[in-house]
């Protein structure tokens, strides 16, 4: 449905001239909902606005649905309202002297063709309906809330019934608790009409929950494709462990890899060893970062029978947070991060084992690191 192959992009600004983006490849299937998530700056608008045909890339090609709609090197650029895209920005224009009919209609009457008045009338109700806002229709735009406001805009998208819909950070202008329900909203509504998304976001939260795939960027480039598991439990690197939630970073060395793959690791300051199940081959002696979740790591107040992955620590703070607490234990050097549910009985100061669990670690070399700054 998508292809963007090579994508570059520089403005030229009073200190010169800033790449945005520095060569980004991705497909999207079609259906698919698929993320763009990165800190600010890194280029996710710039790469929806090349698709978009509101910016000329200076490289790459953009296909949509097999057509090229860009290709500097052919000199060839077909405008927006020639692609078959709807679009929802971050600052979601919609306009105040029109009532929510006419500014869903809108982009029905500005067209060449002209179309009947039923048959428009029929278009903007059936788009309205989308996003559940046909009773609305004749409300003045200025008289709406943030989320209905936004309805209006997502309506206004897809009254072309585009192919594919762009959108950039539609949620980011609400409430956090509003801003949550239009996520669930706007997920029910794509996969409803299974129409293939774009969307643009530097929220973790809201790329995991949302997302088939989602691709990481930072300065420009792609840095982890994957789905939302495999971005989240198996980062390829400390940007995107540490961008997409907390993260325990604990560095060891490989002291051997057995042929099924299993890792034995000794971790810095003796203060123990733990097996995983490494993916990629090791040498031994090689230093190592482990991520692991903090979810990932089980508080044990008494020494379990099997003490494979268990490391002893002492507590030495607890965050209570409503449904979880967030527990701080001293292993050694490290400060390792455990999130608990339910209630619980610890105290800081106890003695405690922490049980790491083999299958949700992911491991870099110390190669991997050197980009690490995320949060
Ligand atoms: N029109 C422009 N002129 C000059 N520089 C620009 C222009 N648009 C974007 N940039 C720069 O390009 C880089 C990428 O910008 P972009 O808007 O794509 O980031 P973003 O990932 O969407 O960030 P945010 O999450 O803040 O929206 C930034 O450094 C930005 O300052
Ligand atoms: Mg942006």
């Amino acid at each position: 449905m998508l292809t963007v192959t090579g994508l570059t992009k520089t403005f030229q600004t009073s200190e010169g001239p800033a790449q945005a983006v520095k060569g980004v490849d991705f497909k999207i299937s079609e259906g698919e909902f698929y993320t763009l998530l990165g800190p600010s700056g890194c280029g996710k608008t710039t790469t929806l606005r090349c698709i978009a045909g509101l910016e000329k890339p200076d490289d790459g090609q953009i296909k949509i649905e097999g057509r090229l709609v860009a290709d500097p090197s052919r000199r060839m650029f077909i405008p927006t309202h020639e692609r078959d895209i709807g679009m929802v920005f971050q600052s979601y224009a919609i306009w105040p002297h029109l009532d929510v009919f006419d500014n869903v209609g809108y982009p029905l009457k500005v067209r060449r063709r002209r179309q009947s008045k039923t048959e428009i009338e029929d278009r903007v109700i059936e788009a309205l309906s989308l996003v559940g806002m046909e009773d609305l229709a004749h409300r003045p735009s200025t008289k709406l809330s943030g989320g209905q406001q936004q309805r209006v805009a997502l309506a206004r998208a897809l009254i072309h019934r585009p192919k594919l819909l762009l959108l950039d950070e539609p949620l980011s202008n609400l409430d956090a608790k509003l801003r949550e329900q239009m996520r669930i909203e706007l997920e029910d509504m794509v996969s409803r009409i299974a129409i293939t998304t774009l969307y643009v976001t530097h929220d973790q939260s809201e790329a995991l929950s949302m997302s088939d795939r989602i691709a990481v960027m930072s300065e420009g480039l792609i840095v982890q494709e994957g789905t939302p598991r495999e971005v989240y439990n198996q980062p390829n690197g400390n940007f995107v462990a540490a961008f997409l939630g907390n993260a325990n970073f604990i560095t060891a060395a490989v002291l051997k890899q057995s042929s099924n793959g299993i890792g034995y690791l000794k971790l810095n300051d003796e203060v123990g060893q733990l097996q995983l199940s490494l993916p990629d081959q090791f040498k031994t002696g090689e230093i190592v970062e482990i991520v692991v979740r903090p979810e990932n790591i089980r508080v044990n107040q008494n020494q379990p029978l099997d003490l494979t992955n268990v490391l002893e620590g002492k507590i030495e703070r607890i965050d209570f947070q409503g449904g979880q607490s967030e527990f701080f234990v001293r292993v050694g050097s490290l400060l390792l991060r455990s999130v608990v549910g339910g209630v619980t009985e610890a105290t800081p100061g106890a003695q405690t084992w922490l049980t790491i669990d083999a299958n949700q670690c992911a491991v870099f070399t110390k190669k991997n690191l050197d980009n690490a700054d995320a949060t």
